[in-house]
């Protein structure tokens, strides 16, 4: 093993060694990006293979895929720049074939050898002398620390749960949608899905099935997207073109007027009508929800006011005998490796300079750490481009007193904008994210050392 090079945030000497934790979508694309370039690296994942969250079951125990999970972004929006997905894919696959286009994209490259499974990272502890230590808990169970000049997180941030906090005590079953699977235990009962994300919707219309009575509870509702418009998927619809170049607010009155002329108002389905904007929301997509509150099979609720028992009740006084509570309310980021001291996720809020780059520790790096409007993996390939130029030399950071500013800019962006919730912390909009990310590619590029 070499030894990590002192580093510093303002002159970054290039890294020769350096760790990549999980390997998901996001981990392989950066273990893909250093491959590619030459930058030695090892890559720990827990589980027994690569995929993740899209590993149905995964033996890391972290994944949230239930059965009949399709992803919401559509297959051209989602796949990597470099490796589409198969032409006979349809347009919104299942899991199965999500995770079986990752197994191939990591044969097609040939870099599977990098990735040990099985292999837990426990601490990482950066170093005086610059790097840092890495503790790995092997296949059996045996701790071994190593030393690296470069830490990339790639850990996922949709694996634990978030429960809500309501006053008073419920007696019946409770789950949290990361364990939910199949709708099997829900036969001819009544069920109470809180939340109004993508979560719950697909539960909701797939319990409504065989339950007996479903509801769904929102606080602020949600603008309900169909994955279709016109006959193409959403995400596809607005040309990066108009991304890039018209703010989020020009755009906001065509795709909302398209909107309402496809579904009209969200309370002739029995929702509230937002008071919040389009846009000002992670986005909520579900071709079935408005179709399944038509067929009575689901039932509105406000938020939750108090549990009482094995009933529950509601803001708007109505009240509810409820059998099992699923609450499908979110993830909360985590990084069990890292001291609070390093970087403190408290209330989802980690700031980083443009979602990636830790600005006072030199070289470590998130990847896949966002929360987009449209698809995380093309975004994690292009964060793994940028911190392989980094490594190399090849692109400089801006001083940390500039990371700082940005990263404040980005927070008063946030807060601005979105609705508060925990859950719009690390929002980007897709293309004008990765036009920043290519801005920090070219913009900085150093000139080559002799
Ligand atoms: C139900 C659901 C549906 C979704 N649908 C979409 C969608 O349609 N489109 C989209 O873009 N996004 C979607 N997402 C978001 C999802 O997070 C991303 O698709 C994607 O899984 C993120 O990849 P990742 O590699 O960052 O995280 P993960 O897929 O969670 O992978 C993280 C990896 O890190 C490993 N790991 C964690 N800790 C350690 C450790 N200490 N040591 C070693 N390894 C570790 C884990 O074992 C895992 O393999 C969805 C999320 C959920 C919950
Ligand atoms: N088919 C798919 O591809 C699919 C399926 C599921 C999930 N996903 C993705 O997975 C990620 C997580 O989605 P998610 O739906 O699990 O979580 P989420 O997007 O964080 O949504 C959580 C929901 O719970 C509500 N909520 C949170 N705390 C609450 C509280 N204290 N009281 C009342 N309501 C509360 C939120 O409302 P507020 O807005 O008011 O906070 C929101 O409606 C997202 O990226 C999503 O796109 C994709």
């Amino acid at each position: 093993m070499l030894s990590p090079r002192q580093a510093n945030a303002t002159d970054r000497t290039p890294v020769i060694d350096a760790c990549i934790i999980g390997a998901g979508s996001s981990g392989i694309a950066c273990a893909k990006a250093f491959h590619e370039r030459g930058i030695p690296f090892d890559c720990y994942e827990k589980g027994s293979s690569i995929g993740g969250m899209w590993r149905y079951d995964n033996d890391n125990g972290l994944s949230s895929a239930y059965r009949s999970l399709h992803i919401n972004t559509s297959r051209d929006a989602m796949q990597y720049a470099d490796f589409p997905m198969p032409r006979d894919y349809p347009p919104f696959p299942c899991h199965q074939l999500i995770h079986k286009y990752f197994e191939n994209y990591v044969d097609h490259f040939g870099f599977r050898h990098t990735i040990t499974f099985r292999n837990s990272v426990e601490h990482v502890r950066p170093v005086a002398d610059g790097g840092f230590a890495v503790t790995v808990k092997d296949a059996q169970d045996k701790l071994i620390t190593k030393r690296y000049g470069a830490v990339c997180v790639a850990n996922g941030h949709h694996w634990n749960p978030r429960f809500p906090e309501f006053p008073g005590e419920f007696t019946g079953q409770t789950m949290h949608s990361h364990d939910y699977r199949t709708p099997e235990g829900f036969e001819g009962k009544r069920v109470l899905v809180v939340g109004l994300g993508n979560s719950a919707c697909d539960i909701a219309c797939e319990v409504s099935r065989i339950a007996q009575t479903t509801f769904i509870s929102t606080r602020r509702g949600a603008h309900i997207i169909p994955k279709y418009l016109s006959g193409l998927p959403m995400d596809t619809l607005i040309p990066a073109f108009f991304w890039r170049h018209l703010p989020y607010w020009m755009i906001r009155p065509v795709v909302s007027a398209a909107l309402r002329l496809a579904r009209g108002k969200h309370s002739w389905y029995g929702l509230p009508d937002p008071k919040h904007r389009f846009f000002e929301e992670h986005p909520t997509i579900s071709a079935d929800l408005l179709n399944y509150l038509g067929h009575g099979y689901l039932k509105v609720k406000p938020n939750i006011q108090q549990l009482a028992g094995d009933k529950v009740r509601f803001t708007d006084g109505s009240e509810e005998a409820i059998d099992i509570i699923v609450y499908a309310t979110g993830y909360n980021i985590a990084f069990p490796f890292l001291a609070d001291t390093v970087i403190d996720p408290r209330q989802n809020q980690v700031d980083l300079y443009k979602n990636v780059v830790h600005p006072d520790l030199p070289n470590l790096y998130f990847i896949g750490l966002v929360q987009p409007w449209g698809a995380i993996m093309p975004l994690a390939e292009a964060q793994s481009k940028w911190v392989a130029d980094i490594l190399t030399d090849e692109v400089r950071l801006p001083a940390r007193g500039d990371m700082l500013r940005d990263v404040r800019r980005y927070r008063e962006k946030m807060a601005r904008r979105y609705t508060r919730s925990a859950r719009h912390t690390i929002q980007v909009d897709f293309h004008p994210y990765l036009a920043e990310l290519d801005r920090e590619r070219h913009r900085r590029r150093c000139s080559r050392r002799p």
